[in-house]
């Protein structure tokens, strides 16, 4: 005997959206490297530094321009590097970032200082840790 097979609405209208060749999620962003990286130890720093905000900065960089991208959090030029980790009554450890680009456009540059793609957002302020986290921003 014959029986009718029914289809849920929303596994049907799932189905009729992939066979339609749509995208439902938008393409991940390309994250930049440090070409840099690999060439100076302050990359190398184990230990990052306070969260100063909880979402990355949008910053037009020039190509073969070297920045420093303060992994410190205090520096009052973010996310670049202002010179405020050489205080010796703050007590800092940690050291910028020197870093460049291989084109001239605007780059997301990480704000938490939690990246694990310094100087570049990698998506790590979006875990609740870091959202929950104070920040120093003003
Ligand atoms: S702002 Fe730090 S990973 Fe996005």
């Amino acid at each position: 005997m014959f029986t009718k097979k029914v289809i849920p609405l929303h596994v049907l209208a799932r189905w009729s959206i992939k066979t339609a060749g749509y995208v439902t999620k938008a393409p991940k962003p390309e994250i930049p490297n440090n070409s840099l990286a690999s060439v100076y130890s302050a990359n190398e720093q184990k230990i990052n530094g306070i969260v100063y905000d909880k979402k990355p900065f949008k910053v037009k960089l020039e190509a073969g321009k070297n920045y420093l991208w303060c992994l410190c959090g205090r520096s009052k030029s973010q996310p670049l590097c202002d010179g405020t980790h050489r205080d010796i009554y703050l007590k800092i450890t940690q050291r910028p970032i020197r870093f460049k680009v291989e084109q001239t456009k605007e780059y997301w540059l990480c704000n938490c200082k939690q990246t694990k793609n310094r100087p570049f957002c990698d998506g790590t302020h979006k875990q609740p840790e870091i959202q929950t986290a104070s920040t120093i921003r003003v």
